[in-house]
Order: C-alpha cells, then sequence, then structure tokens
C-alpha cells in the first residue's frame, strides 16, 4: 500500500496519487469513513470499478446456519454475519453519452486524499472520454462524527474542453452485487440479497428505500436528499422501484461552468419500531442535517476532530512513516468507536465484512485502552452495549453449568456465533478482559454512575462466573482448568496463566467494588461470604512456574511439550492453522500470538522486571505471529525489558498491517485492534505507561535511537497530560485540570498547571536480544546509523 508509489507518507493525511486497480480493494478500506454506527467503504463514487462495495449499518445482520457435521450439547445454533446495506455513497455520471467509468476512456489524473484532521475524504478525478470529452471531478465525503446516522458528498463536474451535456444520477441501491471472495474462513459468509423491500419513495430532492432482513428481522432505512446547484436548465427527476431510489440531474456545461450536488444521506434501523416510525426516524435525521448544511457539517466535523487530537494527539520525531501511521491509526480507531453507542465494537470496525463483522475480545483488551485515554466516552458506550448483553451472557453460563455471566467469544447481538469450542467459548479469558476494561475505564474517569449502573454489574458476573469455573485442590489451591488462553495454538489447557492472572484480577476488582457499592451490590444478591470466596480463589491462583527453566509457563505443563519443528518450516506454510493440523499445534510448544507476554503488560504488577526479561526471552523463540494482535504487545514488552531495538522493528510491524497489508487481508477491512496496537508500542511501549494502580498512571519512558522525540496526550479523570520524551528526558506538561498524581520510573510525582516537571530516565542494562523463530523475525524497516555509517548508504524509511 503506502510502499506502492502512488501513496505519499505525510503527517495528517494518506494521499494516494493515482489510482492504481491493482490495490482497489485494499484503498478502500484504508479510505472508509466511519463513525461507529455508519461506515463507508472508500469505493469510488460512481460504484465501478470496485473490489468490495461496502456500506455498513453497526448492529445491523442477518443470521446464517452453523453446519455442524457432529452435534454436540451447548454448541451455538446460529451464527451471524453483517451485511451491506443499502448503499448510499452512488453518483453515476454520464459525460456526452459515455458513462465515467475509470477502465475506459484516459485517466489523466487521479488523487484521494484522506485528512485526519479534517475527517473528510477528497477525491480529484481528470478523464477524457473514450469519444474524447474531458471532465474534472471532485468529490469530498464525510461520515459526521456528530450526526450518527448522516453522510454527505459533495460532487462537481466541469468540463475541462468545450460543452458537455452531463447526467448524475445519485442513487440508493440495495443488495448489491457482490464479488465472490474465493476461501478464505475468515471473510464474511456471503448472503444474497439480505433484503427485503419494504417501501420505496421519490419525491422532488429526495429518495428513500426500506427494507427488511428476512431472518433477523431488522429494518433498514436509509434516505437522501440533495442540494443542486448548476446553470440554467439544470433539470431533476427522481424516481424509485424495490431496490433502487435515484435522483437524475442534467445538464449542459459549458466551459467555466460547473454541476455541483450536495447529497445528505440519513441511515436507520431497528430490531422493534414499525415502518412508519423507522421512516420517519431518517427522515428526520436527514432534515437536521440539511438544516446545518454541506459547510455546517464541515464545520462540525472539524470541531469534533480538533477536540479529540487535543486530547489524544501522539508525535515522533525521526520516522515519518511511523508518524503518519499512528495517526491513521488513531483516526480509525475513532472512527470505530466514536459514534457506537451501546452496539458493539467489531474487529474490523465497520471498514469491511471481515470476521463476519464480530466483536471479540480485541475490543476490550486493545481498542479500549486507548480509547480509554483519548476518547471515553466511547468507552462508556462499548462497555454499556457488553451490559446490554448480560441476559444472553448469563444465559450462556447456565446452559454451560455455570454461574454469573460468560460472554461470547465472538457475536454481533451478543449470542455466542463461535462454532469451534477449541478457540471460541473455551477462551473464557473474555470475560476477565472486559473487567479489566470496565476497572481502567473507571480509574480513568472516576465515573461513579457507570461503575454502579454498568462497572459493578459486569465486575459481580464475571467474578461468579471464574469462581464457578476454577476450583481448589487438596491444598487449597485454585485452579481454572480446560480453557484456551489468548495463543491459539494451545487450547483447552489447565492454569493457562494469563487467563489466571486476569481472573485474579477479575475477582479482587469484583470484591473492591462491592465495598465501595454496599447496596447496588447486595441488591445483585453479593454477601460477605461471596466475596471473601472472591479474594480467597484470588489469593490462591495457581501461576504455573518451571523452576529449572526459570521462566513461567504459559499454562500448566506447557514448557514440557515438544518443541515445534520451526527449522522444518517453510516461510510459505505461515500462518500455520491454515497448513497444519491443530491437534498437532495444541500439543507443541508453538505460540500463535502473545499470551504469557501480553499477561507481563497487563498484569505488570505480578512479575519482577527480571522474570519478565528471562519469560521474554523464552516465549520471543516460540512466537510465530499469526495474528496481528501479537506485534504491538511484543513491542511493548521488548521496550519495557530494554531491547529498544526489537521494539521499534515491532512497531512498525504493528503500526504498519493496514498501510503494508502485511496479513494480505486489508481487503476485507482493517484491522482495528492492531491499529490501536501502534498506540500500545508507543505510548505503553516507548512511554511505558501503565496503569496497574487503579488510577495512578506510571511512565517509564525509553527512546529507541531511531526516534528522537516522541510526545503524546493522554487524558485521565477530566486532566489532559502530556508527556514528551527527548534522549533520556521525560518532561511531564499539565495541560488542563486539578494536580495529577503520577509516577515516573518509580518515583511519585505530582504535577500541575503551574510548570511542567522534567525527569532523567535511569539507564537500564538489557541482556541479550531475544532470538525469534526462524524467519519470524519482525521485519527492519531501517537500518541504525552504526548499520548505515557501515553500509555507506541510508536504507529505506
Ligand atoms: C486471533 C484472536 C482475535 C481474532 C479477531 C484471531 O486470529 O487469534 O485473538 O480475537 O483473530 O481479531
Amino acid at each position: 500500500m503506502i510502499t506502492h508509489p502512488a501513496y505519499v507518507v505525510e503527517p495528517w493525511c494518506l494521499r494516494e496519487r493515482e489510482l492504481n486497480l491493482d490495490v482497489l480493494s485494499q484503498s478502500e478500506s484504508v479510505f472508509a469513513l466511519a463513525n461507529g454506527h455508519v461506515g463507508w467503504r472508500g469505493n469510488l463514487d460512481e460504484g465501478e470499478p470496485h473490489g468490495l462495495p461496502g456500506t455498513y449499518l453497526n448492529g445491523v445482520f442477518e443470521f446464517r446456519p452453523l453446519p455442524y457435521a457432529e452435534a454436540g450439547y451447548g454448541y451455538p445454533e446460529s451464527g451471524q454475519t453483517v451485511i451491506n446495506v443499502t448503499n448510499g455513497k452512488l453518483i453515476r455520471l454520464l459525460v456526452d453519452d459515455e458513462p465515467f467509468d475509470l477502465r475506459y476512456g484516459r485517466l489523466h489524473r487521479h488523487e484521494r486524499v484522506l485528512d485526519f484532521r479534517t475527517g473528510l475524504l477528497h477525491r480529484m478525478a481528470e478523464w477524457t472520454s473514450p469519444s474524447g470529452r474531458s471532465v474534472r471531478v471532485r468529490s469530498t465525503r464525510l461520515v459526521s462524527f456528530t450526526q450518527r446516522a448522516i453522510a454527505a458528498i459533495a460532487y462537481e463536474v466541469e468540463p475541462l474542453d468545450g460543452d458537455v451535456r452531463i447526467v448524475i444520477q445519485s442513487e440508493l441501491v440495495a443488495n448489491e452485487q457482490l464479488p465472490d471472495h474465493g476461501g478464505d474462513p475468515r471473510t464474511a459468509a456471503q448472503l444474497k440479497d439480505p433484503l427485503l423491500p419494504e417501501q420505496h419513495a421519490a419525491q422532488g430532492s429526495r429518495i428513500r428505500l426500506l427494507h427488511c432482513t428476512a431472518r433477523s428481522k431488522l429494518k433498514v432505512a436509509v434516505s437522501a436528499d440533495h442540494v443542486v446547484d448548476g446553470p440554467p436548465k439544470t433539470e431533476t427527476s427522481a424516481e424509485s422501484v424495490d431496490d433502487l431510489s435515484r435522483l437524475t440531474i442534467t445538464s449542459r456545461l459549458t466551459s467555466g461552468q460547473r454541476l455541483r450536488v450536495e447529497k445528505f444521506v440519513a441511515h436507520g434501523w431497528s430490531a422493534v419500531r414499525s415502518v412508519p416510525a423507522v421512516h420517519d426516524q431518517v427522515d428526520a435525521a436527514l432534515a437536521g442535517a440539511t438544516s446545518t448544511g454541506w459547510a455546517g457539517l464541515l464545520a462540525e466535523q472539524r470541531q469534533f476532530l480538533d477536540e479529540f487530537w487535543a486530547r489524544a494527539d501522539v508525535e515522533v520525531d525521526g520516522d515519518a512513516e511511523i508518524q503518519q501511521a499512528v495517526r491513521f491509526a488513531l483516526f480509525h480507531v475513532l472512527q470505530a468507536g466514536a459514534r457506537g453507542e451501546a452496539r458493539a465494537l467489531p474487529a474490523k470496525g465497520l471498514t469491511g465484512p471481515g470476521y463476519d463483522g464480530h466483536c471479540f475480545w480485541d475490543t476490550e483488551s486493545f481498542v479500549l485502552p486507548v480509547l480509554t485515554y483519548t476518547a471515553p466516552q466511547a468507552v462508556e458506550q462499548a462497555l454499556r452495549w457488553r451490559h446490554s448483553t448480560m441476559p444472553a451472557a448469563q444465559e450462556r453460563a447456565r446452559q454451560l453449568g455455570l454461574k454469573g455471566a460468560a460472554f461470547p467469544w465472538r457475536t454481533i447481538n451478543g449470542d455466542e456465533c463461535s462454532a469451534y469450542w477449541p478457540a471460541g467459548t473455551a477462551a473464557f479469558h473474555v470475560n476477565a478482559d472486559i473487567a479489566d476494561a470496565v476497572v481502567r475505564y473507571v480509574g480513568a474517569t472516576a465515573d461513579d454512575t457507570f461503575e454502579r449502573e454498568v462497572g459493578l454489574p459486569l465486575l459481580v458476573e464475571t467474578a461468579r462466573l471464574w469462581r464457578s469455573l476454577g476450583h481448589h485442590d487438596h491444598h487449597g489451591d485454585f485452579h481454572i482448568d480446560g480453557v484456551t488462553g489468548p495463543d491459539e495454538y494451545s487450547a483447552i489447557s489447565d492454569d493457562n496463566l494469563y487467563t489466571n492472572l486476569m481472573a485474579q484480577h477479575n475477582l479482587r476488582a469484583a470484591a473492591a467494588a462491592v465495598e465501595r457499592h454496599p447496596e447496588v451490590a447486595s441488591a445483585l444478591g453479593v454477601d460477605d461470604e461471596e466475596t471473601a470466596a472472591w479474594r480467597d480463589a484470588a489469593l490462591r491462583i495457581n501461576l504455573p512456574y518451571n523452576a529449572e527453566l526459570g521462566v513461567h509457563e504459559q499454562s500448566a505443563g506447557f514448557t514440557g511439550h515438544q518443541v515445534w519443528d520451526f527449522a522444518r518450516t517453510n516461510d510459505d506454510q505461515y500462518p500455520l492453522m491454515l497448513n497444519f493440523p491443530y491437534f498437532d499445534l495444541y500439543r507443541k510448544q508453538v505460540v500463535k500470538q502473545a499470551d504469557l507476554v501480553l499477561a507481563m503488560v497487563l498484569r505488570g504488577d505480578a512479575f519482577t522486571l527480571e522474570q519478565k526479561a528471562r519469560n521474554f526471552a523464552y516465549y520471543e523463540q516460540l512466537t510465530v505471529r499469526d495474528s496481528s494482535l501479537s506485534a504491538c504487545t511484543q513491542a511493548t514488552m521488548a521496550a519495557e525489558v530494554g531491547h529498544l531495538r526489537l521494539a521499534y522493528d515491532y512497531l512498525g510491524e504493528a503500526a504498519m498491517m493496514d498501510l503494508f497489508d502485511l496479513e494480505g487481508n486489508t481487503r476485507d477491512g482493517l484491522h482495528i485492534a492492531s491499529l490501536a496496537g501502534s498506540w500500545f508500542a508507543l505510548v505503553m511501549g516507548f512511554g511505558g505507561m501503565r496503569d496497574h494502580d487503579g488510577g495512578v498512571v506510571a511512565f517509564a519512558p525509553r527512546l529507541p535511537e531511531q526516534l528522537g522525540r516522541l510526545a503524546f496526550t493522554v487524558q485521565i479523570r477530566d486532566r489532559r497530560l502530556r508527556v514528551e520524551i527527548t534522549g533520556t528526558t521525560a518532561t511531564y506538561t499539565l495541560l488542563e485540570g486539578a494536580d495529577l498524581e503520577i509516577r515516573h520510573c518509580g518515583e511519585q510525582l505530582t504535577v500541575s498547571t503551574a510548570a511542567p516537571e522534567s525527569r532523567e530516565v535511569p539507564e537500564l542494562a538489557a541482556g541479550p536480544v531475544p532470538e525469534q523463530p526462524p524467519g519470524r523475525s519482525p521485519a527492519r524497516r531501517r537500518a541504525t546509523r552504526r548499520e548505515e555509517a557501515e553500509s555507506g548508504h541510508v536504507a529505506h524509511g
């Protein structure tokens, strides 16, 4: 992608200087616009050529069968898949008698720019039709952060060489034909014509389509209104049928004249409301947008983003690619969550149909930590969604013979959709990940109302789950057996260390929250005996350790397994899960993605620095990174134990996951958690930020040689704190709010708005650089200065 010469490295935008059909699907993902409620892939305005057309509404899905060769108790009965809803992006153009189709005629210039500060996607094309007519087309698109149902386009055509007859068809299209995507199991199941027509309308400049999904029974409405500005005799007419509603605009343009169309599109859906109510809902949203007007929507968008960047920006000196990538990442993470409003935050956000549009633990463990410190209201909403699915999670726990709530491994509406137990519900850690996100959000915001209404019930029900899932042995030690940790190349293991440490945190946090809110807790049926049992389980939880090797075990017995034969595994046999049977992966020492290493990041308080360094070195040799969630975690731990160059290389992998299309599936949507991971690697890695202490945030900054300066802003309990690291000095500036306690490399510090505090970073002696399995080291984007000097040339980057 940005390695392609068409892409330019710039600090505040993603620019593509020519249209490249080879990377069209990928470009549709990276240029996607969304606000957490509506998602528009970056498809070309005229609809074709396309890689994968996509318009998504968060929460709109269809059921699909989950076929099982052998039946089993507790298997989910049906799956869910995100569907491509009515497309409001389409603006088709006829130039004299030829469709504006970039596959024909001559394209002289084509540029697209996604601007992270304005939240706009700009496009400019200069084209000569096969019969020799030349036009310039400009369009600007937005999906509004401030009016969540709204997206809008300003589209302009002008002739470049004399008179031309122009016809614009501004459309809403349902049940678009989707290209077949091959056999990748991670790609959304194709559902043909998922929308059944209910109502269509076209009147004046307004068009509308209303449909219903066949099995999930969701009503989906999209309506659009237009402001047309063209020379006299510009005419419009509107028409609609079941799956198409269209405004046609005809005009004749002479040199110097332009035809401009502003299209406002409102989206709405409901499982409950009637057809007239849903149609009123979108028409009302549309009325709000048209009264705001195009300029008003732009101004609102800019203001929203100005406020976001003031809380969230990360500045990087010394690596222009990383600077661009981290802002690209933050922009997309914000787009995934900003206006989700009590809906799930899918692994791909609303940028593509990958993973069927499901939400996983990725959200709580990777995306919400970033949003907690940059856009906390989005976290509140995401966790309110989890809470709203509590009845399904309680029912699932009951079905499994457990207490409390068992949240699903993957889902859209709250019901478990994973058809594969070992890497599905058995990954019970998702419950502790949710609890961890609750604790972090409450620590970072002191949002008491949230804690009482949402946080406490989530903590209590997940604590109950752990208590019933685990057991005390005859010595009194507490074990959680038969579960899968984050590493999906080990399954159904006993005492997965990550799970146990996160469960311990969950049990303790639940007991502490009960003390803060005794009345709410007693309404939930919690008594002293129950909290004592949670504390006891937490105290006695088993943390497997191999004393001979001096390392923790990923799960009981793990270090005794045979080591995977890496030497005999070829580069083209990764990802291993597509080339080797799971049973063989399960019984060997090979790690798909950071598991114990993630435990050392999120539960860093449970390890000494020496243990971290030894564990990290051991698990590095086994970790193949067949998941995009791994590199950012490894970057963060490598930085903590002093392997800064390695951390820098992992940062590159996490940050470039989609911009370089490193996993080859960016076409299906962006890896939102890996994007969040570039913030992890910079802020938690090189900034050394940790929040183990329920609110007191600690920093232990350390820069790699490649970065001259790193600065970032985080929001903590209504304060804005800016951290700037240059060389071996860290400066903490409180930009806003009352005095704040923090820690710098173990030292307690109070920062106030009166003056910044600067501190030196003590040296850290790191041991030998750990090795990865052969061929699995992170790519080295840039040589060190010493390597450059030795080789006599400056490396790429
Ligand atoms: C990873 C999971 C992750 C899922 C969705 C899988 O490949 O192993 O940890 O939740 O992708 O991103």
